[in-house]
């Protein structure tokens, strides 16, 4: 019902080369969409399982692979000695101990701590005390996790006008982890951000990479999007089926249609409505409650 065009012929510049033919299956094409019990729609557990364990840690992405899902969602910021971490909020306080481990560094904002600071901090306790003694996780311990769970990330530039050359350090790491060759490019990488800026930046690095952009662009400007960004992510409470329609008759930056994810669903109502809008991707923090709508309906 919801299916729609999505594999095409792309050819890419890659890591300095250029890679020639190959479909992506980062969205399902048509065929698997109609034989998917969910309709296809793509599962996404935001900032991991986060309904049921603290979220963007290692133990998120594991509780999601346990549940079955291979796509996690995280987010990425930088200390204040350049290493990638994987936190939401610009500050520690709400997802850490860290006012009672640091209690004179108010407002206690990542980018003013150390990586071997933030190492000694409980990212678990505040969501359950089976999870206490958990880790803010470096975005390498992140990347190799998510490898080893044979998992695949919906990586989000967190506020990158606070680290100016996340971008480039972010791919960097990527590359370094085998996360930009072509199988992972196709199937198992997309990069997003709410800074246009920062999307576009990502795609002029590495053209390869699948980009979204979180939001909703005006009608007007979405062939402007349309340059740099494969995927368009809106708040799912201010979509409508019109909008996911508008955006699918666009052309991203690879040749093929592009695509919707939609955020952050959890009622299963919702989840079914926006399946009728045609999205191809729900982002959740509880992806089993999504998954059991859209196989039910
Ligand atoms: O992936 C969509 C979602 O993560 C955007 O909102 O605030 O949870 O990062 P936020
Ligand atoms: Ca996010």
């Amino acid at each position: 019902m919801h299916a729609r065009v999505a594999a095409a012929t792309t050819t890419a510049l890659i890591g300095g080369t250029v890679l020639v033919g190959g479909t992506t299956s980062i969205l399902p094409t048509p065929h698997a969409r109609a034989g998917s019990p969910d309709g296809g729609v793509v599962i996404v557990a935001h900032r991991g399982a986060s309904a049921y364990a603290p979220e963007n840690t290692l133990a998120s992405i594991d509780k999601a692979a346990a549940m079955g899902f291979d796509w996690v969602e995280n987010d990425v910021q930088r200390t204040k000695d350049g290493k990638l971490v994987v936190l939401h909020d610009a500050t520690l306080a709400r997802t850490t101990d860290v006012e009672k481990v640091y209690p004179r560094r108010a407002p206690w904002k990542v980018k003013d701590f150390t990586a071997a600071e933030i190492a000694r901090l409980d990212a678990g306790s505040w969501s359950g005390r089976r999870y206490a003694g958990t880790r803010v996780p470096t975005l390498l311990q992140y990347m190799r996790r998510v490898s080893h769970n044979h998992q695949k990330l919906l990586l989000e530039i967190k506020n990158p006008d606070l680290y100016p050359g996340i971008e480039r350090e972010t791919l960097e790491l990527l590359s370094n982890e085998g996360w930009l060759d072509p199988e992972h490019l196709r199937h198992r990488l997309v990069v997003q951000s709410f800074s246009a800026r920062s999307v576009r930046t990502v795609h002029d690095l590495r053209p390869g990479i699948t980009t979204a952009f979180l939001g909703k662009p005006s009608y007007a400007r979405l062939r402007e999007y349309a340059r740099f960004a494969d995927l368009i992510n809106p708040d799912s409470a201010s979509l409508t089926s019109g909008y996911v329609s508008t955006v699918h008759a666009f052309k991203g930056p690879h040749g093929r249609p592009m695509g919707v994810f939609a955020w952050t669903v959890d009622d299963p109502d919702a989840a079914r409505r926006l399946a009728g809008y045609g999205v191809d991707g729900v982002i959740t923090n509880k992806p089993d409650v999504v998954r059991s709508a859209l196989q039910e309906s």
